[in-house]
């Protein structure tokens, strides 16, 4: 499926999330990792290159090693969210950080400040840190509040309340705020996302997007899921191969299978769109223009 603009070449195919049957397996995939038939999900850098292919097509081709299990109750539409945006939140909190996790949940409980949390890297986001023992603080609109709640979100902000800064600081009390993921990274939401947490080197904001932090002592990183594909990066935000990264994306692959299939990891609430990939454009716009709220938009193929 080719997209009217953005995409560099004609050969390029848009989409970055997937979920279907393997249909083939490359010759160097080990026998016992991966067998025809299974039901995956997961995500390619799409848009970019002819060779790293995209997922707007009936057929495409991702890397074995990262793949998520689909659970046998779960649809392939739903599953088709357990890609870009879960292993963005998987990197947000531990790529760069040493935060706990689902498998060392912390021991003495923190607030985390989850800013955007009704996105869909928020949504697993605001799971993950509750699965790991933190206290989660989030911001949405107030039609999503509920939402985030069932998700294990501790206490949701309205992030257009004038008050937004101050309920959160009154919220955390005497427990300073020190860690930050900024699901919407920019320039308006760090400025309130600073705000919030104490201006020291203990305090860190992990960031979707590369922008900047104007505050003296907090930390703060960018991080790139396409990283996670252990191939260098061209264009706008190049990246050579890190392996490093390559290995903490299997591991994320490993566990959002395996909080798939245990039933703890709610999967973004979906929109299965009428008349399927033709109408990619539209979404796409109608994404870009902010009208699509703590939902994705899911396309069907005709073999799915
Ligand atoms: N670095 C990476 O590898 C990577 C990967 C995936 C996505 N991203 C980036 O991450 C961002 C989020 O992507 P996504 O797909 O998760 O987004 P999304 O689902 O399209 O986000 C939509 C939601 O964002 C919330 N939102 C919008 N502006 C906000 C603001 N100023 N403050 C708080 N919440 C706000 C809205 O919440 P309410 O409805 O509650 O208002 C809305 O429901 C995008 O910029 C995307 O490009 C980066």
């Amino acid at each position: 499926m080719k997209l009217k603009r953005d995409w560099p070449v004609d050969s390029v195919i848009a989409g970055h999330d997937f979920a279907g049957v393997i249909q083939q397996l490359g010759l160097d995939v080990p026998s016992e990792s991966r067998q025809i038939g299974q039901r995956v999900a997961g995500f390619l850098n799409g848009c970019t290159s002819p060779e790293n292919g995209g997922t707007f097509a009936e057929y495409c081709v991702a890397d074995a090693m990262l793949l998520v299990d689909i659970p046998d109750d779960m649809s392939f539409e739903s599953a088709s969210t357990l890609g870009l945006a879960a292993f963005t939140a998987c990197q947000v909190l531990w790529q760069f950080q040493k935060l706990p996790t689902p498998v060392d949940v912390a021991k003495d409980p923190f607030p985390i400040l989850v800013w955007g949390g009704a996105s869909a890297v928020g949504q697993f986001v605001i799971q993950l840190a509750k699965q790991s023992g933190l206290q989660v603080i989030t911001t949405a609109s107030p039609q999503n509040h509920e939402l985030l709640r069932k998700l294990g979100a501790d206490t949701v902000f309205d992030y257009r309340d004038p008050k937004v800064i101050s309920n959160i600081k009154t919220f955390c009390g005497d427990k300073q705020l020190h860690v930050a993921i900024d699901c919407v990274s920019v320039d308006e939401s760090v400025s309130l996302v600073t705000q919030c947490i104490e201006d020291c080197e203990d305090s860190y904001i992990a960031l979707v997007l590369p922008v900047k932090v104007k505050k003296k002592y907090i930390r703060s990183d960018f991080t790139d899921a396409y990283t996670l594909l252990g191939k260098p990066i061209e264009g706008k935000y190049a990246y050579p191969a890190i392996p490093e990264h390559f290995e903490f994306g299997k591991w994320c692959a490993a566990l959002l299978s395996r909080l798939a299939k245990n039933n703890t990891l709610s999967v973004t609430p979906i929109r299965v769109v009428p008349n399927g990939l033709a109408d990619a454009q539209y979404w796409i716009d109608y994404q870009e223009e902010g009208k699509l709220r703590a939902q994705k938009i899911v396309y069907c193929t005709s073999s799915s």
